[in-house]
């Protein structure tokens, strides 16, 4: 506590040209995570979880059941009708279903990481 305050009057006294003093520079732990190849690509409790969130006022999301909103295909059945790499594209640049329909669905724009999470999710299905 001492030695900060001094520091901090030192700084103060000398004009305090770098406001952050940062004596080692420590490898950031976000690169290092990402850095490492991943066994599995995407984790899938938490793509169901995100479209637990996301999707299932209208998409049934779990193994079995109908629907909430019947114009929505349950989402086990995607992989059926699409290669679900391919989804990969439609949910990066923000995926928009026009239709028929008292309930639009709304556009998505997820992140690379809820991508590959949603995806694996999907995949759990194949
Ligand atoms: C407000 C309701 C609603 C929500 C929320 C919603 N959807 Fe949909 N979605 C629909 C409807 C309705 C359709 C069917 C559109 C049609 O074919 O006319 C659809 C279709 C789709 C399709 C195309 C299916 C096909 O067979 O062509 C995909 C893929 C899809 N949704 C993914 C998702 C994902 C992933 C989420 C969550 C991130 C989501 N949707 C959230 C209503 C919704």
């Amino acid at each position: 506590m001492k030695y900060l305050a001094a520091m901090l009057a030192v700084l103060a006294l000398s004009g305090c040209q770098t406001p952050e003093p940062a004596p080692e520079t420590a490898p950031a732990p976000q690169p290092a995570r990402q850095a490492m190849p991943a066994p599995e690509p995407g984790d899938v409790n938490a793509g169901r979880a995100f479209a637990q969130k996301n999707c299932s006022t209208c998409h049934a999301v779990a193994a079995t059941g109908a629907s909430p909103y019947a114009p929505a295909p349950p989402l086990r059945t995607l992989h059926e009708k699409y290669d679900v790499e391919g989804l990969a594209e439609a949910f990066a640049e923000g995926i928009l279903v026009g239709h028929k329909g008292p309930k639009q669905m709304p556009e998505f724009v997820l992140t690379p990481e809820e991508i590959d999470d949603l995806l694996a999710y999907l995949k759990s299905f194949e």
